[in-house]
């Protein structure tokens, strides 16, 4: 899959006014830390709504590399962890997937034993995970770091601890909680991330039989239990994903209907397209549509921010709408160094963009303008996509393997709402 994605492109032909309706994939974000969850479990867990994704696919090869057995059928993962024979992550799997470090806290608090390379440095910038390997050294776990290795041993099992965040990073509070379900006594996680992923892990580890409070709040405490049970779980949808159509549907002056959404988990992006002057109209509480006017305003100032904020994963999708809206938007990117790759992929497109630091300054122009274009990372890809489809002319997007670790069906969600794309 990889491969063939390297040379294949999207080819885009911009224009066409999208309209019509698209059901959501389950969430990349919430799928991968519950994947690692499964390993916590002595039987076989089945998720649900667990979206095709080649980070999905990767987790899934890690799961194997330990002895896990997983099997997917249509939208429906199976993963029986009754077997673990090794607690080695491959650096090639580790490489492939930063959010792989997410699987420490699930084989350290399986085997006591974990051994992996320190995860890819992403494309966002360096990502650092000392949050990550501090808390879990206060949980009692020693970590030598070598030769690009991390080579963690809890031999007197994991502690609780109190530990108190200086960021609420979602991928340490996945680690937290993922080593404490089954440590000895109490852990409390102050500082904690929000976000929805976060809820939807503690659901699953509560249907497993662990003893999880405040998931969602800023302060979480779990109480150890000595092992956990397997359980089927629905994932929730993916917001990141919702927020990419709506950008979609925006940016050609068109509309959407959503099905299968979540609208609360995005509640920070609909205030900001109807600033823009869409409508947003919600329904049976999974539905939302979203119709834009021709006259569309820029918002003024974007603000990164951790949930319920706007979120980092989407400011580059507004960034592509942004370049066509009347007036200049201000993106101050706050959670990433290095979050603005996609821009000078944009200025291709022939978007006004001029970046001081963390900060974008947008002008809107009145149409965008077809050009081959790079995919620079996953929501980079994606804001490429969301700009082809207003620019005057065919756009190539390539790098698909970056769309593809995030995206299920995008050329076809598009395609059914009527854009002119197909994957060469
Ligand atoms: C998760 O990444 C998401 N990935 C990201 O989505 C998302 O952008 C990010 O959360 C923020 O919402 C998954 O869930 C798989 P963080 P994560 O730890 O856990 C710094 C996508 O497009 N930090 O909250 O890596 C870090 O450098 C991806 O789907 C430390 O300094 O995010 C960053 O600046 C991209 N030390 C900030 O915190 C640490 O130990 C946010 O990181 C950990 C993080």
């Amino acid at each position: 899959m990889a491969n063939s994605a390297e040379s294949q492109k999207l080819v885009i032909c911009g224009g066409r006014r999208l309209g019509g309706e698209v059901t959501l994939q389950g969430a990349k974000n919430s799928a991968l830390p519950i994947l690692a969850g499964a390993v916590l479990c002595n039987g076989e867990c089945v998720l649900h709504n667990c979206p095709r994704l080649s980070d999905v696919d990767a987790a899934c090869r890690i799961l194997s590399c330990l002895g896990c057995k997983c099997s997917r059928s249509g939208n429906s993962v199976s993963i029986n962890s009754s077997e673990l024979v090794s607690f080695d992550v491959p650096g090639d799997l580790m490489k492939e997937m930063r959010s792989s470090i997410v699987f420490l806290g699930a084989i350290i608090g399986r085997m006591g034993r974990c051994k992996l390379s320190f995860p890819g440095g992403c494309e966002l910038g360096p990502r650092p995970i000392d949050l990550h390997l501090a808390a879990l050294r206060k949980m009692g776990v020693d970590i030598k770091e070598e030769h690009g290795f991390l080579d963690c041993r809890a031999e007197k099992g994991i502690q609780g601890a109190a530990i108190s965040l200086t960021f609420p990073s979602v991928g340490a509070t996945e680690n937290i909680i993922l080593a404490a379900v089954t440590a000895k006594g109490i852990t409390e996680i102050h500082n904690a991330a929000r976000e929805p992923e976060i809820i939807d892990l503690s659901e699953f580890l509560k249907k497993c039989g662990a003893k999880i409070t405040g998931a969602g709040s800023g302060t979480i405490y779990i109480e150890g239990t000595a092992k956990l049970l397997s359980a089927e779980h629905e994932v929730i949808p993916d917001r990141i994903v919702a927020a990419t159509y709506m950008c979609c549907a925006a940016i050609t002056r068109g509309e959407i209907m959503l099905k299968k959404t979540n609208y609360r988990h995005i509640s920070a992006i609909i205030p900001i397209l109807e600033q823009i002057g869409c409508k947003v109209y919600l329904y049976d509480n999974d539905k939302l549509f979203l119709t834009a006017r021709k006259d569309l305003k820029a918002p003024g100032t974007l603000r990164t921010m951790v949930y319920p904020g706007f979120p980092t994963d989407t400011q580059p999708m507004m960034m592509a709408l942004a370049s066509t809206l009347d007036g200049t938007t201000v993106f101050v990117e706050t959670i990433f160094d290095n979050r603005f790759r996609h821009v000078s992929e944009l200025l291709r497109l022939g978007a006004k963009i001029s970046i001081e630091g963390s900060v974008a300054i947008v002008e809107g122009v009145k149409r965008l303008s077809a050009a081959d274009v790079d995919s620079t990372d996953l929501r980079g890809g994606a804001a490429l996509v969301t700009a082809a489809l207003n620019a005057d002319g065919v756009s190539k997007v390539s790098n698909l393997y970056h769309i593809d670790r995030g995206y299920a069906d995008l050329e076809a969600d598009l395609k059914a709402l009527g854009a002119d794309i197909k994957r060469i």
